[in-house]
Order: structure tokens, then sequence, then C-alpha cells
């Protein structure tokens, strides 16, 4: 097998690690601000509240990112797994198909609960998109949960995903990580 093909593209790689980054610190804020309860006094509603706007500013970026990623994935063949017997080859094909499922979920499930509760929906500070559907209250409670689930499980296959990836690494030693990391010249 060629160099190569041993490696991601440059823009796969570059995809990767600003959702990476996005999409981890999205989760801490998310959980913070998830743990900090309305009705509590002003200056506590007044924080909780900004937080979820920070969460939302930072979150719906990668809607925009997981569009580009998925034209990327299907129009460059990503290289092979190395060193990996058939079923574990394609028990990772499975967990980066779940990887991609659950980066359109999770932020199109937060993109509609905020809007069923009527609240704005910003994009990095530059704009806000419209609701993706009519504001309805009494929907809004299920697809908060809706949200929590699914959140809540990105962030435990992003963690198995990074375990993995470590296990490559130091006990494997198969270039897999490598093939996501800057080319060395
Ligand atoms: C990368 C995408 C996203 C990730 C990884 C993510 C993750 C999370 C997580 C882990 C939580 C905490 C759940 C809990 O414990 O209740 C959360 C809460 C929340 N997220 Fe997201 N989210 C994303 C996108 C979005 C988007 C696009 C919106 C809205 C436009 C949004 C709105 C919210 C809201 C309103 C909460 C609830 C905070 C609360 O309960 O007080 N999220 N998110």
């Amino acid at each position: 097998m060629s160099n190569a093909s041993r490696s991601y593209t440059a823009t796969a790689k570059w995809l990767h690690w600003i959702m990476a980054t996005l999409i981890i610190v999205a989760s801490i804020i998310g959980i913070y601000a998830a743990s900090l309860h309305y009705g509590i006094d002003a200056a506590h509603d007044k924080e909780k509240g900004s937080w979820i706007t920070i969460h939302k500013q930072i979150a719906t970026i990668t809607l925009f990112l997981i569009v580009v990623r998925i034209l990327w994935r299907v129009t460059h063949k990503p290289p092979e797994f190395l060193g990996m017997s058939p079923l574990m080859a394609k028990i990772a094909h499975l967990g980066h198909f779940v990887l991609y499922l659950l980066m359109l979920a999770v932020p199109i499930s937060g993109w509609a609960n905020s809007s069923a509760a009527g609240y704005p929906i910003p994009v990095a500070w530059l704009f806000t998109i419209p609701g993706l559907l009519a504001k309805n209250p009494e929907l809004a409670p299920t697809l908060s949960k809706l949200h929590e689930v699914l959140g809540w499980t990105i962030v435990v296959v992003v963690l198995g995903h990074i375990a993995f990836a470590v296990k490559h690494r130091l006990i494997d030693r198969d270039g897999s990580m490598e093939s996501m990391l800057p080319n060395r010249k």
C-alpha cells in the first residue's frame, strides 16, 4: 500500500480535529449548563441562560461542518484499517457510522428542542438560524429529553473512540492514529 493511501486527506483531518474540539467543548458546556437549575435566584437563572447560549453558539457550527464532512467522506475514500481482523474492521466501520449518525442527530435534536421551546438558535456569535419547527411548548420537554439522551450517547461513543485510538497508538502500534495526524516530513 502506498504511503498516501495510509493517511486521511488534509481536509478530512481538519474537519475531524475542528469538529472533535467543538463537540467536546459543547458537551462539557452543555453538561455544565444542564447541572444549573432555574428558579434559585435571578443571577443563577441568568448564568444558566448564558451557558446555554454559549453551548448553542458553539454546537450549531457542527451543523454546517457535518454537511461538508459527509460530502467529503462520500467522495474521498479513507485509508484502509491496518492490521485488523475482518471482524474488527467491521466493528470499527460500524463505530464510525454511529459517530456520523450522532454528529447529525445530536445538533438536530438540540435545534428542534430550542425551536419547540421558542428560543433563538445562534451560530458562532455571527447570525441566527430559523427554527426547525414551529414553537410547541407541549413537545419541547420530549425533545429536551431526546437531546439529553443523544448528547450523553455521543459523549460515551466519543470516549470509546478515544480509548480505541489510544490503544492503536500504544498497544497495536499499527499507524491508525498517525493516519489522522499531520504528515511528518
Ligand atoms: C455538537 C452538538 C451538540 C452536543 C455534543 C450537545 C451536547 C449536549 C449535552 C451533553 C447536554 C447536556 C444534557 C443534559 O445532561 O441534560 C446538552 C444540553 C443542551 N443542549 Fe446541546 N449539544 C449539541 C448541540 C446543541 C444545539 C445545536 C442546541 C440548540 C440549538 C443545543 C441545545 C441544548 C440545550 C437547550 C440544552 C439543555 C441545557 C439544560 O438542560 O439546561 N445543543 N447538549
